[in-house]
């Protein structure tokens, strides 16, 4: 490394030099020489005499200021510094763009056949010099200029001229009335399949909505566009937010970093994304659509209208607009699922990334690269601060804020601080202490202690608040902690704390607090952290009994199914322990009984109980141990899963018998088509003739829930049809890339001594390409997230193979090799020679000449 990428920090920001008035942009596209004219008008905020511009990867050709040629400036790689200007002028810069070598996927990029944008963060400034920054708006006018056989010319905003050239290229000019920042600016050129709808809004004006699509599978929109009428229609009734444009476009792209991407009325998606039917896609699939359909629409008033002041915070959109959308999910389906999911993926990857070397506060102070800040921290545990402020002024007050934050704010840049001032005004609630949430880092605990004073019918609760060990701010936090008491009937005692009655969310702000509840006249059972009412790690003594009698009575399905992952959590401790000592692994028969009783009654929503039933993931127990036991833990899941298989094999038969599914999309048939799966999953691992045919059944039907819940479960269960299955699989879909996706997710998880003999093999399947994000996702991201018996392999290969596709990403996609290497991210939480392993792969990158910004910055991180 010649110069080490430098870091830039919260504290040192500086209002921008220039405002631009407007911006209008030329794009003759070419695939290697694409010719982008910037036509802007600059004026200077104080008297500034030269203007710096970022630029990355561009050649310029010719610069004009005021009309005439200028050539007082100086480039550099990165930037282009003007001088001697007058306060007012017009610049126009002409530079060239080569859109097929741009393999990284940010900037103008020409990939599967389609010209298309990723601007976001600071991608704007590989396609023209700019003041790349949130903060400077301005009104785009865009022209594209292509081929005939590129008949779709798009950007951001209203069409306002098209026509043909002389030469027999086509143009199409676009304007967008909004201000907008760089990174919201968008380009798609290409040919595409059309769904047209429209949206009446709440005011009555008509929006057109169109949704593109590679050719041929117009079959697989209607589901996102019927999510974004959802979605539009639930922002202007929960939120009283309206659509502000007269067109909606969303193009679904098959090569792109992420899921897709907010741009101001031509979202683009990961076609992954959008595209779905039964046939192809799972009724998990559909719902991560809607879910991000919602996302990017949702955007529009939390992201677009107001904006972030410079990327430290970046949670302001981001955080917010993610609580949007799971309330949106929550709201049209069900709000325990929606929970639960959001719940998980918070303790399995964001408590991960606050304990590691990444761990940063939702708002981060210091930045090498942007790209590697969108996190799960900035995101979910974002939307998890975001949901406190909810649970703490409650939803009259929180839509009170919203009200003000966009009075205020619309058309602006702003900040976290702003944000929360205006929730602040509005609910007339001090949240001066709740603030810290924005810098606080790690996983603040709880410990809970508790005693039954039987004489005064006292139940006393003593919670102890502790900071992170690595947390700078070392001191309490405003914590909204939701408990609920129940008897031994299982009904909810009514709370009464100094002789009043209190709500079940109570104001933790200091470091120990004790809580008396009153007239209680038997050992109630806690139900602590209810609905995970705080991002936070609770330390309890539960006994087994305890959680049982929750599974059994809790009021909500969400803290139902917690206590059911407290239970496995306390089961693999125990677990881990006797593997250690030679001792074999079995499931209380407590648990079992209880799983068996719930299997039998199937009460309340079925998708509910088979996540109820599931064991945690690796990852997921994991978090229970200081340092992993790799082995242990697989044994003490794969001996659990054999338990549940072996004891409740008649009630997992009778369940999945009893699930009438009838392939349609409603909840019902979802939720029945989730535990059906579950209970095969189960089955299989001691199949009898009965199994094998619910198997083969499923395999060969038409629905892809049902044909990856059958192949999952042989794979699982290592059958003597899983060759033949996979094999037919791929020979079915060859055709279609999204669900081969799935087959080499399959692919990755396979047990077995050559498992990464054969995901070297797999690279060379016709179908895989390591330039595709989705591709490699699929392959070696589920390799490294959903295998660890052979990831965590103590020959050390598995973090081998990891190690050469990093590599080769760096060079490719430097992106999606940042996101590739969270699972090294942890290795200080394993075993002293595993370590050795992962640190050794962590060095063959460090050591490098050409090592990405993206990946530097995390490498060292981990390193030091
Ligand atoms: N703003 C996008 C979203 O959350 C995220 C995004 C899409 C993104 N593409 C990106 C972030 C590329 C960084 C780089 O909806
Ligand atoms: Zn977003």
């Amino acid at each position: 490394m010649e110069t080490k990428p430098q870091a830039k920090y919260l504290k040192d920001y500086t209002a921008p030099s220039h405002q631009v008035e407007k911006l209008e942009l030329t794009f003759d596209l070419h695939p290697t020489q694409t010719l982008v004219t910037a036509q802007a008008k600059y004026l200077a905020l104080e008297a500034q005499r030269s203007l710096t511009l970022d630029g990355v990867d561009l050649r310029l050709i010719s610069l004009k200021v005021n009309g005439k040629s200028f050539d007082d400036y100086h480039a550099n790689s990165t930037q282009l510094v003007l001088n001697n200007l007058p306060s007012e002028f017009e610049l126009e810069i002409v530079t060239e763009i080569s859109p097929q070598t741009n393999t990284a996927l940010e900037g103008l990029y020409l990939a599967g056949g389609a010209y298309c944008t990723q601007c976001e963060a600071e991608g704007f400034r590989k396609i023209t010099y700019f003041l790349d920054r949130p903060d400077v708006l301005t009104v785009y006018t865009v022209t594209v200029i292509g081929d005939q056989s590129m008949p779709f010319l798009l950007s951001n905003g209203n069409k306002i001229a098209q026509g043909t050239r002389e030469d027999g290229r086509h143009y199409t000019t676009w304007h967008d009335p909004y201000k907008k920042p760089s990174y919201l600016f968008a380009l798609v050129a290409g040919d595409f399949d059309e769904l047209k709808d429209e949206f009446i809004t709440c005011s009555g004006r008509k929006v057109e909505l169109v949704l593109f699509v590679d050719k041929g599978n117009l079959s697989k929109a209607p589901h996102a566009m019927a999510s974004l009428k959802n979605a539009m229609k639930w922002d202007e009734e929960r939120f009283n937010l309206e659509y502000d444009l007269d067109i909606y476009m969303i193009v679904a792209v098959d090569f792109f970093n992420m899921g897709a991407m907010e741009n101001k009325g031509l979202n683009v998606f990961n076609s992954a994304c959008v595209l779905a039917n039964q046939q192809t896609a799972t009724d998990r699939d559909y719902h991560t659509i809607e879910s991000i359909v919602g996302h990017e629409y949702f955007h529009n008033w939390t992201g677009n209208r107001v904006t972030c002041r410079d990327w430290f915070q970046l949670s302001l959109k981001e955080g917010l607009t993610v609580f949007r959308d799971q309330e949106f999910s929550s709201d049209l389906g069900s709000r325990g699922l929606n929970r639960i999911d959001a719940v998980m993926a918070m303790r399995m990857h964001q408590f991960a990334e606050d304990a590691g070397p990444m761990a940063h506060p939702i708002r981060p102070n210091k930045v090498i690269e942007m790209n590697n800040f969108y996190t799960v921290t900035v995101y979910n545990k974002g939307a998890e601060v975001i949901r406190m402020m909810h649970t703490l002024l409650g939803e009259q007050n929180f839509q009170k804020g919203m009200q003000l934050y966009f009075q205020r704010h619309d058309g602006q840049a702003v900040t976290c601080d702003d944000f929360v001032a205006t929730m602040q005004e509005a609910s007339k609630t001090d949240l001066t202490q709740f603030k810290l949430w924005y810098e606080q880092v790690g996983t603040p605990s709880l410990k809970v202690v508790t005693s039954f004073n039987e004489e005064q019918s006292h139940y006393v609760c003593t919670i102890t608040q502790q900071n992170a060990k690595h947390d700078p701010i070392q001191s309490p936090l405003h914590i909204p902690f939701a408990i609920e008491l129940l008897d031994k009937s299982g009904n909810t005692l009514p709370l009464i704390v100094n002789g009043e009655s209190v709500s079940k969310v109570i104001n933790l702000t200091q470091k120990e607090q004790t809580i008396v509840f009153e007239k209680i006249s038997e050992r109630p059972v806690a139900v602590l952290l209810e609905d995970f009412s705080a991002p936070v790690i609770v330390n309890y003594d539960y006994q087994l009994g305890e959680l049982i009698h929750i599974i059994a009575h809790a009021s909500s399905d969400y803290a139902r199914w917690e206590a059911a992952q407290q239970a496995f959590t306390l089961q693999v401790r125990e677990a881990v322990t006797k593997h250690e000592q030679g001792q074999q692994i079995i499931l209380s028969s407590e648990l079992l009984d209880t799983f068996d009783k719930l299997l039998r009654e199937r009460e309340g929503d079925l998708a509910l109980l088979a996540e109820l039933i599931k064991v945690p993931s690796f990852d997921t127990l994991a978090t229970a141990f200081e340092q992993v036991p790799v082995d242990a833990l697989n044994e003490s899941i794969a001996q659990f899963e054999l338990s549940i298989a072996n004891t409740l094999n008649s009630a997992l038969k009778d369940a999945f018998m009893a699930c009438a599914e009838n392939g349609e999309l409603g909840h019902e048939a979802v939720s029945a088509r989730a535990l059906k799966n579950t209970c095969l999953y189960y089955l299989a691992i001691c199949a009898d003739e009965q199994v094998y045919e619910w198997l083969e059944s499923h395999r060969m039907s038409d629905n892809m829930t049902l044909v990856l819940g059958a192949l999952k479960a042989v794979l699982n269960a290592q059958l003597d049809s899983s060759a033949t299955a996979m094999a037919e699989f791929d020979s079915r879909w060859r055709h279609d890339l999204l669900v081969m996706d799935k087959w080499f997710s399959l692919q990755a998880t396979r047990k077995g001594d050559d498992a990464i003999e054969h995901i070297y093999h797999l690279y060379t399947h016709p179908c895989f390409d390591k330039a595709n994000p989705n591709r490699v996702r699929a392959l070696v991201g589920s390799f490294a997230r959903s295998n660890p018996e052979q990831f965590h392999r103590i020959d050390g290969k598995g973090y081998e193979l990891l190690g050469d596709l990093l590599i080769e990403l760096n060079a490719i996609n430097p992106q999606n090799a940042s996101r590739m290497i969270t699972p090294f991210m942890s290795w200080k939480r394993f075993d002293s020679r595993r370590q050795q392993l992962m640190k050794a792969q962590l060095e063959r990158l460090a050591d490098m000449s050409d090592l990405s910004d993206d990946l530097y910055e995390k490498v060292d991180k981990a390193l030091s």
